[in-house]
């Protein structure tokens, strides 16, 4: 079978290579997967790069999220049966055609999901949810707080506007020009601008570097600071984070921690709601292309294109 590898750390393009690999047999409790589509998300090209070096054992291979169908079965009672279309979840290794992962960490994919939608159900929709989660156990209640939203143009940006909506704040939009303000406009009618819109309540981050810390100091007293992710390539300043400035409360917020420690009954809720957004329209992402596996230093190309205007796909 094809996989994707990585054996050294370094640039994606340079470092994620194919290559021919056996399936090895699923054990008891295991499952044998056949992976139909397999997302390619920022976050899993930044394990890539070494940024978590000390956690991420080499050589592996990349893709936290996908969707697949069983095809063989360990022994023992995995509750799973073959044809069944299943998320792993819980470890990287969906770039390639089989995965072996044990049936405790597969969730069901309803019939009426398509594959790019059940692709796409997991990193980002259940990562909303926990920021969301986050600001409202800040707040205490939801009364109408000004919270921006950074790369709020991306699919989990997106995600963020509506739900915080729902929950009952007022989300602003904060993305890095004018053109990507213009874009995000035909989606959202909210307030949109351009890097920072104060005063704001809380920021939800995902870009970190000089545009965090600056949008960190603009944030009114009392309020939150939670770091998801840095597509800047850098982290906020840690000298203004440890001031705690206007008694700001800083945090970062990683899915995995919570996807480790959550039981599987609430990973299952959360993959409910999942699916309940995507049916409803509001928790989809754009595809802007299926490409093979084969076609994987294509896609990667690809991915840094700004004229992207949708999540690759890898059909595997
Ligand atoms: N903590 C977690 O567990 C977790 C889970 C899920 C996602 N994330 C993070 O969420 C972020 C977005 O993921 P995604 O899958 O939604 O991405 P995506 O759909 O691929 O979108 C990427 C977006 O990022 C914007 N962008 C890229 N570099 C930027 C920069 N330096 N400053 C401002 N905006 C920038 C782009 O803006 P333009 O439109 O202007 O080009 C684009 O809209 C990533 O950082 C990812 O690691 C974290």
């Amino acid at each position: 079978m094809l996989r994707a590898v990585v054996r050294a750390f370094g640039d994606p393009r340079q470092v994620i290579r194919l290559e021919d690999a056996g399936r090895p047999a699923p054990g008891p409790g295991e499952i044998e997967v056949r992976i139909r589509r397999a997302a390619i998300n920022p976050s899993d090209l930044i394990p890539v790069t070494g940024a978590y070096r000390s956690r991420t054992p080499l050589p592996f291979v990349p893709g936290f999220e996908g969707v697949g169908e069983v095809v063989r079965l360990g022994e023992g009672g995995t509750g799973l049966s073959i044809g069944q279309r299943v998320l792993p979840v819980g470890a990287s290794g969906l770039w390639q055609q089989y995965l072996v992962r044990p049936a405790d960490w597969c969730f069901a994919v309803p019939d009426d999901l398509s594959d790019d939608e059940a692709a796409m159900a997991y990193v980002n929709p259940l990562t909303a949810f926990r920021l969301v989660d986050a600001a409202k156990a800040h707040f205490g209640d939801a009364a109408g707080q000004r919270i921006g939203v950074t790369a709020a143009a991306s699919a989990i940006g997106r995600m963020l506007l509506v739900l915080l909506a729902q929950a009952g704040f007022r989300p602003v939009a904060l993305v890095r020009s004018a053109g990507t303000a213009v874009r995000l406009a035909q989606v959202f009618s909210g307030e949109i601008a351009v890097r920072s819109a104060p005063p704001l309540d809380a920021v939800l981050d995902a870009v970190g570097g000089a545009p965090g810390d600056a949008l960190f100091r603009t944030i009114r007293p009392g309020g939150a600071f939670i770091q998801y992710g840095a597509l800047s390539g850098a982290q906020l300043d840690p000298a203004l984070v440890a001031s705690r400035r206007g008694d700001v409360a800083f945090s970062f917020l990683w899915l995995r921690s919570w996807v480790h420690s959550a039981s599987r009954a609430a990973l299952a809720e959360a993959f409910a709601l999942s699916f309940a957004g995507i049916r409803a329209g509001f928790l989809g992402s754009a595809v802007e292309a299926v490409l093979p596996l084969s076609d994987l230093p294509a896609a990667l190309a690809r991915q840094d294109d700004p004229a992207r205007s949708g999540k690759l796909l890898i059909a595997p």
